[in-house]
């Protein structure tokens, strides 16, 4: 971006099995990593490996096996959800009788079955996000998952659901990795955990490795603010 760097020596992988959290103040380069995973926008340096394939060289391979969902998502307003969904199934050669199934799976899970024919651009933010997020599950698993902030438009009954899949996924081998403010869920959902701070990243590892770099913390809060800026006196 200019002569401002957004990101700098990031070194990341995310392994099937596993659920990482992207964590970091705003600004931090959270989003901006992430699009560069996704293959939206191409790094100045370096390479981003999916299954692989490079993003930059081979991204049609790549960008096959990411799901990504963005933080301001935006799509096909014109469509329907059902046919939304419909559509990714189809892209991604799910079997129309196998896709019906998975529609209504997900549909159910993600509270959507109200909206499956409302207009895509009727929706309310967190329904759009729910779409979405749909909208990579219907597709054959296992995943690279790429979610940047997906719990934040969410109900807390949209967020448990979405918690609790995210776990399944990754226990059925999906490589998993988001961002989110919310530091509680990250806490009980993530198996690692990356802290960036004005492009670097400051901190990275499980709770226990963490916990090892900040010994006053006692929380991924006290661990975060303590990495990121310092824990503010009282
Ligand atoms: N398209 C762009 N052009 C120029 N600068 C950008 C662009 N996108 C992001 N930035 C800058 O890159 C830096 C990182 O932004 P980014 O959106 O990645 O942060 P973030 O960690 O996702 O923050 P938030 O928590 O607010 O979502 C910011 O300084 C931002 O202003
Ligand atoms: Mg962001």
């Amino acid at each position: 971006f200019g002569t401002n760097v957004a990101v700098r020596r990031l070194n990341l992988a995310v392994h099937p099995g596993e659920i990482v959290g992207l964590v970091g103040p705003n600004g931090a380069g959270k989003t901006t990593t992430l699009r560069i995973i996704a293959g939206i926008i191409r790094p100045t340096r370096g390479r981003v490996i999916v299954n692989g394939h490079d993003i930059t060289r081979h991204g049609i391979e790549a960008k096959r096996v990411i799901g990504y969902v963005p933080e301001r998502p935006s799509c096909y307003e014109n469509l329907k959800v059902r046919e939304y969904l419909t559509f990714v199934a189809k892209i991604y050669g799910v079997p129309t009788h196998e896709a019906v199934l998975r529609i209504a799976e997900y549909a159910d899970m993600l509270q959507l079955t109200p909206f499956l024919d409302a207009y895509v651009g009727t929706l309310s933010k967190g329904n759009l996000q729910r779409t979405l997020l749909a909208g990579v599950f219907v597709r054959p698993p296992p995943y690279v998952i790429v979610f940047d902030e997906p719990i934040y438009g969410l109900d807390p009954r949209g967020a448990w659901s979405l918690k609790k899949h995210l776990k399944k996924l990754r226990d059925q081998g999906s490589a998993i990795l988001i961002s989110t403010h919310i530091l509680e869920v990250a806490e009980g959902l993530c198996d690692r955990f990356i802290i960036m701070h004005e492009g670097d990243v400051v901190g990275q590892g499980t709770l226990e490795e963490l916990r090892a770099q900040c010994p006053d913390a006692r929380n991924l809060e006290e661990m975060f603010l303590d990495l990121t800026g310092g824990i503010p006196a009282e």
